[in-house]
């Protein structure tokens, strides 16, 4: 039994709490206070107790952290880390984008675990969750012993030889879903052709600087991430665009100005990532 805190009691923190409780020693570190966790899940509903904190000083060292916040609350997140960090206390990035192990400078990257999660859950009250599939875990090889903590549970966990690329792919579904936040359209604005047409050179723009990181990227992920969007039901509102309906901060350094950034460093010019995130900014801002 590994004794897990999980830093924010959100859709993927809550649910991933709530299965680990089942056979470890669960803390969830929350922001706003909660009871208890209930996940409705594709296998029936699952319940959990875990210890809950709310006061990062009231936190003790445990063998591994799980930071589930948005990518834009890890300062927030951080604040926990000097209570729950032993000498060998391990954290595990959980979040979307490519920058997993820069977000936790303070904790060296030889403990960090970045971690991609491909898991549609949603939170409907504190501690009440829907997880709409069963969901799949991908972490570097070397991270065996994080894979062996989700043994017993349907979240299928495993190791890529390649978590570069498998970062980088994601991140080219998600950038495209801009259109999505911009239009205020869900999946289906993908079959809009000329829409269809911008969602592919935001994907080109993500292939050709990921290249440049590393990632193994083939031209043709542009047209699969049109086809796979035209594939989901059409009312599907990815989490950009969910943020921005619901008046929340938004991820869009983490999907797409990443793509700006890291296009600059390479010196490669990333316009419609660029004038994109700068018109969702402008949008949402009013
Ligand atoms: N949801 C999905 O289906 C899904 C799928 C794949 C990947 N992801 C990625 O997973 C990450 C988490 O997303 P999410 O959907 O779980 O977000 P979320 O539902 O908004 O949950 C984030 C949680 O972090 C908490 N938090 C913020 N600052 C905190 C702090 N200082 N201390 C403790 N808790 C803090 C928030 O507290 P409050 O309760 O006060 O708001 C919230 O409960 C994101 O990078 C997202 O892109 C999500």
């Amino acid at each position: 039994m590994a004794r897990i805190a999980v830093i924010g009691a959100g859709a993927i923190g809550g649910t991933l709490a709530a299965w680990l409780a089942q056979t470890h020693d669960v803390t969830v570190c929350a922001r706003s206070p909660l009871d208890d966790l209930e996940v409705e899940t594709p296998e029936g509903p699952i319940r959990a107790r875990p210890r809950i904190l709310v006061d990062p000083a009231a936190a003790a060292p445990v063998d591994w952290v799980l930071a589930t916040t948005k990518t834009y609350d890890c300062a927030g997140a951080a604040a926990w880390l000097p209570g729950l960090m032993g000498p060998d206390t391990r954290l595990a990035v959980i979040q979307n984008g490519v920058e997993h192990l820069q977000r936790f400078p303070m904790v060296p990257p030889e403990r960090t675990v970045p971690v991609i999660i491909d898991l549609p859950v949603e939170r409907t009250a504190p501690g009440r969750i829907v997880q709409r599939r069963n969901g799949s875990i991908l972490v570097p090889e070397g991270a065996e012993d994080f894979v062996a903590l989700f043994d017993g549970t349907i979240l299928a966990a495993e190791t890529t030889p390649d978590f570069i690329t498998a970062a980088w792919r994601k991140l080219a579904i998600n950038c495209s879903g801009i259109v999505s936040a911009i239009t205020l359209r869900p999946a289906e604005v993908a079959n809009d052709p000329e829409v269809a047409e911008v969602m592919r050179g935001l994907v080109r723009e993500c292939i050709a600087v990921g290249r440049l990181e590393g990632a193994d990227l083939r031209d043709g992920l542009a047209d699969k991430v049109v086809e796979w969007t035209r594939r989901a039901h059409p009312d599907s509102v990815n989490s950009l665009h969910a943020d921005r309906l619901a008046g929340r901060p938004m991820e869009l350094d983490a999907r797409n100005g990443v793509i700006v950034r890291l296009g600059e460093k390479h010196g490669i010019a990333t316009p419609l990532n660029r004038a994109c995130a700068a018109l969702l900014a402008a949008s949402a801002a009013v």
